[in-house]
């Protein structure tokens, strides 16, 4: 772990308050209290068989029941109810139409330039029947990968359930993706189609994403890719190519609404998504149908509390696993009212949040830290002009909060009365894993608290022991659960050797290394606080540094680059870059801003380097390692600590401190 963790554990530490649930608020909640919940726990310890079985059978529909809850015997790679058939637009859709919810709305959502439209469960039903015949008439077969590059719109959520319907596995590409980087995972994916719309709104601009598909499948970059399916979202002039482009609003109310849910075995791919790892280039995080869309809803309904008259919002992007799990499948799998919002705030409309809150009477709302740190800043006369009172939980995810934070989200968004749900988990993991209940739960500013029932967590050493409480290690699951991932797309030697040999087995046992570092305190709550590896997280987007010194490197006037990440008030951690340019070459400031663009280019905006630092080398060992731990701590402008012996060259540390 760097420097940098253990101090933050020491601040967080300090951390003493306590919030018990208040009763009355949660009544009714899933779990009806600490003693329930220890119930759950001791019996998914006890048999996990029993207790797996019960929940998918109950919570599920299934066109054929499974045979087995889980195989094992091929360790990491996991099968969960084999034998089985279901559905996840069926689980999402039809079951509930079929309970006489189809008038209830499924979806709101805000446009950007402020249109709204609520669309019940039957209107969402037919549209997704259509879509999914629309795909299947450019020739989308089960087993084909789709790719979705869109704005915040419903299509998105459409898409993705007619493509479940239908058993083509989807592969969400988050809008703010450069096309460089959204050719990268058609080509890793061997995508068939793209789902995209003409442009985005995003605060007050807008974004070219059909532009962006014809840049990536420019010259037949992208053999696989036959056919692009195009949403009018902006109306801005785009080009067509009449053998590819199909118009969405010409393709797609044309078809029947009938479709029957496909019958997909347990184990076919529900979706693909990319995310950043400490080596190498993105790695395509592979969820299967039945174990994610359990561990999505299970989640969703014990930890939100949400009723059915509930508006139920949460602010991710649907290019995330957090919009997968709880803007889609978690709440649409529970037959809940979810909120989908395209706007963000901004100086020019720094309540458009509590706005939103004000005029949906949301219930439950569910952000990031980030978004928090932002509204802190800004001050509180902003969010006390408008009536929050309808909130009754707040949620927050991505990234580790701040005790300040966190009491600030509690007394000034919550009004005192709202639990603080700080919920830990990861793409891979499928759904929330670390997390207090409503109404069950006592909560401590800045923690997690307790896994959910039938997550076996801990944190240990470099031998995969458990430490002792308040001592800082790796947090690790040690048993499979559900929604874990599968395995990476084309790369099962990464699955294993990333996540699950990382650290050694116990007793034969593999555990599952989260890439986090956390402690536990004296009541067993976890603490997480942040990553140990070469992931950094800004503003709660995960990003190999990695990736941006390959980024940075292939600009032709670079030489070497080390990216780590700096502690950054508002954002948790910015983007800082050394570069050594190529012999003879000056570091100029307009160099720094041909430099950052061309991150931009490559990746996306948001791995934008903040700070661009040039040198003549950098601090290497002996065996050639870049050594980061001094990078970190020159780039936060502490002082360097440790041991430096094994540096090759001593004098690089004075020329970087200069
Ligand atoms: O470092 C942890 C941090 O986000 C990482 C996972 O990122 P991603 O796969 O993009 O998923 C984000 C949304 C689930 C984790 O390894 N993280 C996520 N939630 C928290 C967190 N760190 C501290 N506290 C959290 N609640």
């Amino acid at each position: 772990m760097n420097s940098e963790s253990s101090e933050t554990i020491e601040t967080v530490l300090q951390e003493e308050r306590i919030f018990h649930p208040s009763e009355s608020n949660f009544k009714n909640s899933s779990i009806s209290g600490f003693d329930e919940y220890q119930k759950m726990v001791d019996k998914a310890n006890s048999d996990p068989e029993i207790f797996w079985k019960d929940n998918a059978l109950n919570e599920l529909h299934w066109f054929k029941p499974f045979n087995s809850v889980l195989d094992w015997s091929n360790a990491p790679f996991a099968k969960w109810f084999e034998g089985g058939k279901t559905n996840v637009s069926y689980n999402c859709l039809d079951r509930h139409i079929e309970q006489g919810k189809g008038g209830k709305i499924a979806i709101i959502w805000e446009g950007e330039p402020g249109e709204v439209r609520k669309i019940t469960y039957k209107e969402l039903f037919d549209e997704v029947c259509r879509t999914a015949n629309a795909l299947k008439q450019i020739g989308i077969q089960k087993g084909d990968l789709v790719a979705l590059y869109m704005p915040m719109i419903p299509e998105a959520a459409i898409a993705m359930l007619a493509c479940a319907r239908i058993g083509a596995p989807h592969s969400v590409v988050f809008g703010g993706f450069s096309s460089e980087a959204l050719r990268d995972r058609l080509n890793d994916g061997n995508a068939k189609a793209v789902i995209t719309a003409d442009g985005g709104f995003r605060k007050d601009k807008i974004i070219p994403l059909k532009k962006a598909v014809d840049e990536a499948l420019l010259d037949g970059s992208c053999p696989s890719v036959d056919s692009v399916l195009v949403v009018q979202r902006t109306r801005e002039n785009i080009s067509f190519n009449s053998d590819r482009d199909f118009w969405w609003h010409e393709l797609v109310p044309a078809q029947s609404t009938e479709c029957p849910a496909e019958q997909m075995d347990s184990e076919d791919r529900l979706f693909v998504l990319y995310t950043s790892g400490s080596t190498g280039k993105p790695k395509g995080v592979v969820h299967t149908t039945a174990g994610y869309n359990l561990w999505a809803h299970l989640t969703f309904k014990w930890i939100f509390d949400v009723r059915d008259d509930d508006v139920y919002w949460c602010t991710a992007d649907v290019g995330w696993i957090t919009g997968h799990s709880y803007i889609v499948y978690g709440p649409l799998s529970n037959c809940s009212t979810s909120l989908m919002y395209e706007g963000v705030p901004r100086p020019s409309n720094p309540g458009a949040f509590w706005d939103v809150i004000q005029r949906h009477q949301v219930n439950i709302f569910y952000t990031a830290p980030t978004a928090i740190r932002a509204f802190m800043k800004t001050g509180r006369n902003i969010p006390d002009k408008y009536d929050l009172s309808s909130l009754r939980l707040l949620g927050t995810v991505g990234e580790p909060i701040n005790p300040e934070a966190w009491m600030w989200y509690r007394q000034v968004i919550g009004g005192d009365k709202c639990p603080i749900i700080d919920t830990w988990w990861q793409t891979e993991t499928g759904g929330v894993m670390i997390s207090p209940l409503p109404g069950v739960t006592s909560t401590k500013p800045g923690s997690a608290t307790l896994p959910l029932p039938g997550i076996e967590a801990d944190v240990v050493d470099a031998d995969g022991n458990s430490v002792e409480p308040n001592q800082g290690g790796y947090l690790v699951i040690k048993k499979p659960w559900p929604g874990m991932m599968r395995t990476v797309h084309g790369n099962p030697n990464r699955f294993r050797e990333n996540y699950w040999e990382y650290l050694k087995p116990i007793n034969g046992n593999l555990i599952y290394f989260a890439g986090d570092g956390a402690r536990r305190d004296d009541d067993g709550y976890f603490w997480v606080m942040g990553r140990v590896d070469d992931v950094i997280n800004v503003s709660g987007h995960r990003l190999g540094t990695m990736e941006i010194e390959s980024a940075l490197v292939s600009h032709k006037l670079v030489s070497e680059a080390a990216v780590v990440g700096r502690p950054d008030e508002l954002k948790g951690e910015s983007v800082v870059a050394f570069v050594t340019l190529e012999s003879g070459k000056e570091g100029t400031s307009e160099l720094i801003i041909q430099l950052k663009n061309h991150v931009g280019k490559e990746i996306g905006a948001i791995a934008k380097p903040e700070e661009i630092r040039f040198t003549n080398s950098l601090p290497k060992t002996r065996s050639g390692k870049i050594m980061r731990r001094i990078l970190r701590s020159l780039a936060s402008g502490e002082e360097i600590k440790g041991d430096t012996s094994t540096l090759e060259d001593r004098n690089v540390l004075d020329e970087l401190r200069r």
